[in-house]
């Protein structure tokens, strides 16, 4: 038998009312369809999703828009899909630079080049936030000024009687959750973070995950901001197959939305993952306008769609299935007034997610432009990322750095398939097609210094 939380225990913290709140909405709408109802959907108007190039001719005022901005990154998450047990953001990618280097090191850059104080946000969760303390240490003497606090820390549930998993407030960690980037905005606006911006006249939020390194300020973006009043923007980019399933923008009665795959009614499934239907989907490179922010929080609006998310913890040797209500940050731009899409290059959207895209920004594909920014290296003049993909062999970043502990060379690289026990070399250099089979029990060697073009290799056999 299990022990509950009693009710006491946990309604005194303002944490605990939120999640209450979030709970109850999801009880109450529980039986409602979260459907959306495919004949009220429209594709947005040229007004309302903007192309980048249409913002390129205006003029840029570097030393007035600048002091009006603060970066955010969303750092609540684990490296867990990676195999890390620690932040993602503090995984080395590049140089020595884990992603917060590399974000700090981008703001430092954009600080002396206009001589601004552009501060740097990072919303840890209690998972994060310890091992994010130590890392930013480094960075108390630099320009770019980084302030941190905590998401939510909220109980799952079991999924069966919805009850919670914790008997007391000190239990485990897996008996709580950080319930998603959606809560932004309370975090913020409870942290009095959000207060301290606004009154140190900052207006604008620039918001990514910590794992896109393409999500540096983009001056022209901001400029449009400003200009057109608008007090969220999302950037989209275009569809490719790879990436059907991400959250697009849609115009439901007059606003725009966002529309999750969740949300689609199965027989429309395949009209959502219609590229040329729905041609662009959600980066998660937003800005917001603070004071709308906190007059919808303050007016209690932000009520984004729940998104339940099952989770199992062990308990006595078994897995068992918990539930945690989690919102997302993007689904709050139909709050907004004057809501906009602008849809920006595909570089703006270079996430990590697997050790795939972790061999993908290692490589020398990619140059490290003012020791902060990962831009295509000119000589990949055909175009595109290869597509890669690594077997679960490489799934963990230990087995990935274990098996390529040196990047191969893949400018001319157009497909990489590498499955099972596969080690590569020194100096190895992949081009064109090339994909690398070993069979269960056996161990395939890259020797240093291979050039495989084109090439099979499955055991011993090359075809
Ligand atoms: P997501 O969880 O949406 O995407 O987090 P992900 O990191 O790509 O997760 P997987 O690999 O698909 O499972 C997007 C960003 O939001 C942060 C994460 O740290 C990441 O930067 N995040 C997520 C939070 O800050 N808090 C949360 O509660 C969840």
């Amino acid at each position: 038998m299990y022990k509950y939380l009693s009710a006491d225990e946990f309604k005194d913290s303002k944490e605990m009312k939120s999640f209450f709140q979030l709970f109850k909405r999801y009880i109450e709408n529980k039986s409602v369809k979260s459907e959306v109802s495919w004949d009220e959907i429209k594709s947005p108007t040229h007004k309302e999703v903007v192309d980048y190039k249409e913002l390129e001719n205006g003029t840029i005022q570097p030393n007035v828009i600048l002091p009006k901005l603060a970066v955010l990154k969303l750092n609540g998450g684990l490296g867990t899909s990676m195999g890390c047990v620690g932040p993602k953001s503090v995984i080395e990618v590049r140089d020595g630079n884990s992603f917060l280097d590399l974000s700090v090191k981008q703001i430092e850059f954009l600080n002396s080049k206009y001589g601004s104080n552009v501060p740097l946000l990072l919303m840890n969760s209690f998972n994060t936030n310890r091992d994010t303390q130590q890392i930013i240490k480094k960075y108390l003497n630099s320009n770019c000024k980084i302030r941190s606090f905590n998401q939510s820390k909220f109980p799952r549930v079991y999924k069966d009687s919805l009850l919670p998993v914790a008997t007391s407030l000190d239990d485990d960690l897996d008996c709580w959750y950080p319930p998603g980037h959606g809560d932004l905005f309370e975090a913020l606006y409870e942290s009095g973070e959000l207060d301290q911006l606004i009154d140190s006249g900052i207006e604008v939020l620039f918001v990514s995950n910590g794992d896109n390194l393409g999500a540096t300020v983009d001056l022209n973006i901001l400029q449009y901001m400003l200009d057109s009043h608008s007090e969220y923007i999302m950037e989209l980019t275009d569809k490719t197959r790879a990436d059907v399933k991400g959250g697009t923008l849609i115009t439901k009665n007059g606003k725009v939305e966002l529309l999750e795959v969740a949300q689609v009614p199965k027989e429309h499934i395949d009209d959502f993952k219609n590229i040329r239907k729905f041609k662009y989907f959600n980066t998660n490179n937003l800005w917001i306008n603070l004071k709308a922010m906190k007059n919808l929080i303050l007016e209690q609006k932000l009520k984004m769609e729940i998104i339940p998310n099952v989770k199992a913890v062990i308990r006595n040797g078994q897995e068992i299935p918990v539930l945690q209500l989690e919102t997302a940050v993007g689904a709050a731009i139909k709050f907004f007034s004057n809501a906009h899409g602008v849809v920006v290059p595909r570089s703006r959207f270079l996430p990590v997610k697997t050790c795939s895209d972790l061999l993908l920004v290692k490589s020398n594909l990619f140059d490290l432009k003012n020791k902060a920014y990962l831009t295509l290296t000119p000589e990949r003049f055909f175009g595109g990322n290869p597509l890669i993909k690594l077997g679960s062999h490489f799934k963990k970043l230990k087995d990935f750095q274990e098996r390529i502990p040196h990047i191969p060379k893949i400018i001319e690289l157009d497909h990489l398939t590498i499955s099972g026990n596969v080690f590569l070399g020194k100096k190895v250099e992949l081009k064109g097609t090339v994909i690398i089979v070993c069979s269960e029990g056996e161990r395939i060697d890259i020797p240093n210094g291979s050039i495989l073009e084109n090439v099979v290799v499955t055991g011993n056999l090359q075809i």
